[in-house]
């Protein structure tokens, strides 16, 4: 009797090996969380995933965006993927913003020149992120005046001036420091990262993954950043995974 109950359950385990498609009534419930496929079939997927727990404090999911203030994919990206992604995900997603994009840059004395795709307008739309990432500091606190101002349909000075109140952001430190010395080196800083990218950027939105960029990365930011961003998330997923 008891041999014939280890036959049985060692043919059970084989065919389990075997075969991933045995259902449910024939696998053993100590079996049941020996790999997600089966714990799926067993209808017992959260249970295994307190045996099996996700990696713990897994490092946060990197996305950097390489643009510039003006450019209207840029803009769509900004304000249709990366800023609603970002509200749902902030816990397991960080944003490196870099505006500057197809800009290039001149030394003049000891001040850099900048020239812009879309003109002055944009330059200054530029240094006024850039200005703002460095004296906010704080992404959470930055992105949704960003966000306001990438979304309005009139020059980005314009649209900082009306986004600004709304988001609590000081813009009479952030404009002084768009004309100093200072926001002139912080806007360097930001064609030297841009400069850095390898492979290089070839346009712009340009979206690196923890710091990789390929054609796929890109296609599936532009398509559904959410889903790119929870299927890189090595750790325990949070709700807004399951919504999309
Ligand atoms: C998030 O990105 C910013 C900008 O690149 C970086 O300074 C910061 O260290 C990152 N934070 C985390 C938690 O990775
Ligand atoms: C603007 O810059 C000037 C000169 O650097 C400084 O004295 C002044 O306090 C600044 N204003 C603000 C609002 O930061």
């Amino acid at each position: 009797m008891e041999r014939r109950r280890l036959v049985l359950l060692l043919s059970t385990v084989a065919s389990l090996q075997v075969s991933n498609s045995a259902s449910s009534g024939n696998i053993p419930s100590r079996f049941w969380c020996f790999s997600e496929e089966i714990a799926l079939q067993c209808g017992v997927t959260e249970q295994c995933k307190k045996e099996r727990p996700a990696q713990k404090n897994a490092a946060i999911v990197n996305i950097g965006l390489y643009y510039e203030s003006m450019c209207g994919g840029c803009q769509e990206f900004f304000t249709t993927q990366l800023y609603p992604t970002f509200q749902k995900l902030s816990s397991i997603m960080n944003v490196t913003l870099v505006p500057y994009g197809n800009t290039e840059e001149t030394k003049v004395g000891d001040h850099w020149e900048f020239d812009c795709q879309h003109g002055p307008d944009e330059c200054l739309g530029d240094i006024i992120e850039t200005c703002t990432i460095a004296i906010v500091k704080t992404l959470a606190n930055y992105i949704p005046f960003i966000n306001c101002v990438e979304g309005s349909k009139v020059t980005p000075k314009e649209a900082a001036e009306k986004c600004a109140p709304q988001f609590s952001i000081p813009l009479d430190q952030v404009l002084n420091c768009t004309t100093s010395d200072y926001g002139n080196q912080l806007q360097h800083q930001m064609a030297v990262l841009t400069d850095s990218l390898v492979p290089q950027h070839n346009y712009v939105p340009w979206i690196t993954l923890n710091g990789l960029h390929t054609d796929d990365i890109e296609e599936k930011a532009t398509t559904n950043l959410l889903k790119l961003v929870c299927d890189t998330y090595p750790g325990e997923k949070p709700p807004a995974c399951n919504s999309g």
